[in-house]
């Protein structure tokens, strides 16, 4: 993939942040993901020569998350990238500022990982570009849900809407936001236990029939297509088409259903579990989001559930540098 990171700083710290991302787009499981507007995670380093990595967290569900170098998804990632160039002689002096709420299914760790591979990137002058930087950056979801899927770093990293085409080596594929269109988000307040994303993986079938693997191909092919063409109603029957992942984690969220079927019928070109939930996605068009958000936490409030809703765009742009 080209990279689009064209400036090269040498500071002594630098401050980042990293988008809030929609992982799967529905039949999309760990291929494909779009960057949002906001909220975005904003990660401050520095490299010392002397004292050990050092990790300090603040912000939306700071206290969830570990503060353990080893564990930290953006500390795993920055180290990822120091390893990768040879720098492993050098220190992290992190901070890490939270605004992507924590297992919310809005890819936390990965604007976190992102960012963390990013930040320490620029500070050793760019060595690292697209899919090479990726790949340090997926250290750290492995590191927060043991597994490096890449469906939430790379649009983190890239913004727009990210394909992976390749795990092995990792290769992109990356689509420019989609304009006119809006996101709207609902994450109703469940119980969620610890590993929230690795429980949400181990239910999913080790096998499935053969009738739904041609289904959920055409989802897939229907949303790529869509996506190519310009073609919203196409993506959004794709991303309407998950046959597969998102029939394993429904239960898993109350009303799924009904939600489903309301944004639909209100004109939503598409809906499904945003990541591995409990959040949830409907992609409609311009200044209908609001509404459409209001009326679908009114079923979760008639069932007496609590949810947050907010409305987003495809954000163009991935990490960046922030005064
Ligand atoms: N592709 C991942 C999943 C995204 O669905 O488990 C969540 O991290």
């Amino acid at each position: 993939m080209a990279s689009s990171f064209a400036k090269t700083y040498t500071r002594s710290s630098v401050r980042v942040s990293a988008p809030a991302t929609i992982a799967n787009l529905g039949p999309g499981y760990d291929i494909i993901g779009m960057a949002l507007n906001e909220p975005r995670d904003i990660v401050e380093v520095s490299l010392e020569k002397e004292g050990g990595d050092l990790v300090a967290i603040e912000g939306v569900g700071s206290e969830a998350i570990s503060c353990d170098p080893k564990k930290n998804s953006a500390a795993v990632a920055g180290r990822a990238v120091l390893e990768k160039v040879g720098r492993d002689d050098l220190y992290l002096k992190m901070k890490i500022i939270k605004g992507v709420p924590p297992k919310s299914g809005l890819g936390s760790s990965g604007a976190s990982s992102a960012a963390g591979a990013y930040s320490v990137n620029l500070l050793l002058g760019m060595p690292l570009r697209g899919e090479d930087l990726l790949q340090c950056a997926m250290e750290g979801e492995r590191a927060a849900c043991g597994s490096p899927h890449a469906d939430n770093v790379a649009p983190a990293l890239f913004g727009g809407v990210v394909f992976i085409s390749s795990f092995k080596p990792i290769k992109v594929v990356r689509f420019d936001a989609l304009k006119n269109l809006e996101i709207v988000v609902i994450t109703p307040e469940v119980e969620i236990g610890e590993e929230k994303t690795k429980i949400a993986r181990q239910i999913l079938p080790a096998s499935v029939p053969l009738q739904d693997i041609v289904l959920q191909t055409q989802a897939f092919g229907k949303l790529l297509v869509g996506l190519m063409k310009g073609d919203v109603v196409l993506m959004g029957e794709g991303i309407s088409g998950d046959v597969i992942i998102e029939r394993a984690r429904a239960k898993l969220i109350p009303k799924f259903e009904d939600l489903k079927r309301r944004a639909l019928e209100a004109g939503a070109y598409g809906f499904s579990i945003s990541g591995a939930g409990p959040s949830v996605f409907a992609l409609c068009s311009n200044n209908m989001g609001k509404q459409l958000g209001a009326n679908l936490k009114s079923i979760l409030e008639e069932e007496g559930i609590r949810s947050s809703c907010s409305v987003h765009l495809n954000a163009e742009e991935g990490v960046k540098v922030v005064s």
